[in-house]
């Protein structure tokens, strides 16, 4: 969604482009907006994964993240005009791949889990340019729950590692532990 070859984001530190008081207060109701829907992007995710989970297994609970995820960030897209996509340090798919602003603060936050902070405080916000356009850019770390775990863990089942190899030769995201952070969901909102 966000490949780092087609997209060169230039990056502007939030403090540098915004210096009235007027437009800090936008990007305090947009950090507030973008909140709410990660929140409702999070929660359908999470309760169609775990109720796939519950009446098939992790093999039916792959269709959930590989065909009905895109279709819940495209419906809340198109519902609330930003755009939701997620993105990792581990890639499962390649079409997630960071760009330049996302791919700094997944470092940050990297580096402020290694001493010991935990993913649920780590936000990021920023204004972005691509292509002569300026957006509102919120990247927020997501931690490994336990049901993750099935899929990312350490010890996948055989007969689910193999599908997900099926599906993503190149996967990377395994091995991770219980409350490590997993990945960030990434929002974009246009400004005018
Ligand atoms: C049933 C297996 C399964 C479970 C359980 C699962 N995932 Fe995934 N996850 C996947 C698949 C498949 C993809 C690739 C989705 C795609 O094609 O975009 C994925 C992709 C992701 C991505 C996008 C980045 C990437 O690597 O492509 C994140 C972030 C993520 N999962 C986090 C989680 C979290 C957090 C949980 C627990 C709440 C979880 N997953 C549970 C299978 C699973």
């Amino acid at each position: 969604m966000f490949k780092s070859a087609t997209i060169a984001a230039s990056i502007l530190a939030a403090s540098a482009a915004l210096t009235t008081t007027a437009q800090a207060q936008d990007v305090k109701a947009l950090a507030m907006e973008g909140k709410g829907v990660m929140m409702s992007f999070g929660k359908t995710l999470k309760g169609a994964l775990v109720g796939a989970m519950k009446s098939g297994g992790p093999i039916k609970a792959l269709h959930v993240c590989n065909v009905d995820a895109p279709v819940i960030a495209d419906k809340i897209s198109t519902k609330s005009g930003w755009t939701v996509a997620r993105s990792s340090h581990k890639l499962r798919n390649s079409a997630n791949t960071a760009d330049a602003f996302t791919k700094a603060a997944i470092e940050d936050f990297l580096a402020r889990q290694a001493k010991g902070e935990k993913p649920k405080t780590m936000i990021k916000t920023g204004i972005i340019e691509q292509g002569g356009k300026k957006s509102f850019r919120m990247v927020k770390a997501i931690g490994t729950k336990g049901v993750c775990l099935k899929c990312h863990g350490s010890a996948v089942k055989p007969e689910v590692l193999k599908k997900i190899k099926e599906l993503y030769p190149d996967d990377k995201a395994t091995g991770f532990k219980a409350g490590e952070m997993r990945g960030v969901f990434v929002l974009t909102k246009a400004l005018n």
